[in-house]
């Protein structure tokens, strides 16, 4: 009881401050946290995806634009088979077991990376659900599958080119053009398992993101390290470049 009223508490005073329009996460540490209790690499995935229903219901309850979770790099492809294979499947039976919750609340999902890098099982439930939320306005979910960052701005980089020509290339234009395009700016970036890096993760999106790294392994981040990464956030000063005086007096949303 005294958890759940510290949840509540929590989330009242998450909700009295300016909410971050867009929220990644990188969702890392879940196969230490196996390791820790002597269960395979796997377990750690598994129920790590209970994290992801758990972020997922808070953010949408919290009333969040966009949520972005990298799920998967394309160097985790060069895993051990045996793991690639778990993690697979895991993604087909989380775009089944949470199809109807993505639904009913208003998501819609979305995914970006090399989507043509993963297996036809997977591929054919993502684009089901894809296509089922297509119309939902309640909350974005972005899941990053087979996803690198580089590679994400030379592909823009090659789109624009060709829109453009070289020399008509500019920020918006490159912008307009990386899988993220029509998402809001990201405002707060995530990383879980007290590793202090983006591993390749939204290298453009991330210019004036707020940086939060958390001690946390993602299989114990649920609702309550979501709404402290949220109160982190709200007790900072963006600036954008511009002294603290001048965001004081006009501040940015
Ligand atoms: C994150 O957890 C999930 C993926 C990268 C797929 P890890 O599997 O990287 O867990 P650690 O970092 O080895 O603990
Ligand atoms: C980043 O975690 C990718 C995901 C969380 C999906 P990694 O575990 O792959 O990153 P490194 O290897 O520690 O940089
Ligand atoms: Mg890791």
């Amino acid at each position: 009881m005294a958890e759940i009223a510290d949840i509540e508490a929590l989330r009242q005073r998450v909700r009295e401050r300016p909410l971050p329009r867009h929220v990644a996460i990188i969702m890392d540490g879940n196969g230490r946290w196996a390791e820790a209790r002597g269960l395979p690499r796997v377990a750690g995935h598994r129920e790590g995806s209970l994290s992801v229903r758990a972020v997922t219901r808070e953010a949408r309850k919290l009333g969040l634009d966009a949520l972005t979770l990298y799920a998967l790099s394309v160097q985790n492809l060069a895993r051990p088979p045996e793991e690639v294979k778990a993690l697979m499947e895991l993604l087909a039976e989380f775009l089944d077991s949470e199809r109807a919750e993505i639904l009913d609340n208003d998501i819609r999902l979305e995914a970006i990376g090399d989507l043509d890098r993963l297996p036809g099982f997977v591929r054919q439930r993502l684009d089901a659900v894809r296509a089922a939320s297509a119309g939902n306005r309640g909350m974005v979910l972005t899941l990053a599958l087979s996803y690198d960052g580089r590679e994400e701005l030379v592909q823009a980089a090659r789109r624009a080119a060709g829109k453009h020509g070289p020399a008509g290339i500019d920020a918006a234009a490159l912008a307009g053009e990386l899988w993220t395009a029509g998402l809001p700016e990201l405002d707060l970036l995530v990383r879980t398992s007290g590793e202090r890096r983006i591993s390749n993760f939204l290298l453009w999106q991330c210019a004036y993101a707020e940086l939060c790294f958390v001690d946390t392994l993602w299989p114990d981040f649920r609702e309550r390290e979501l709404l402290l990464a949220l109160c982190d956030y709200q007790g900072r000063e963006r600036r954008f470049g511009l002294t603290g005086a001048q965001v004081q007096r006009a501040p940015r949303e």
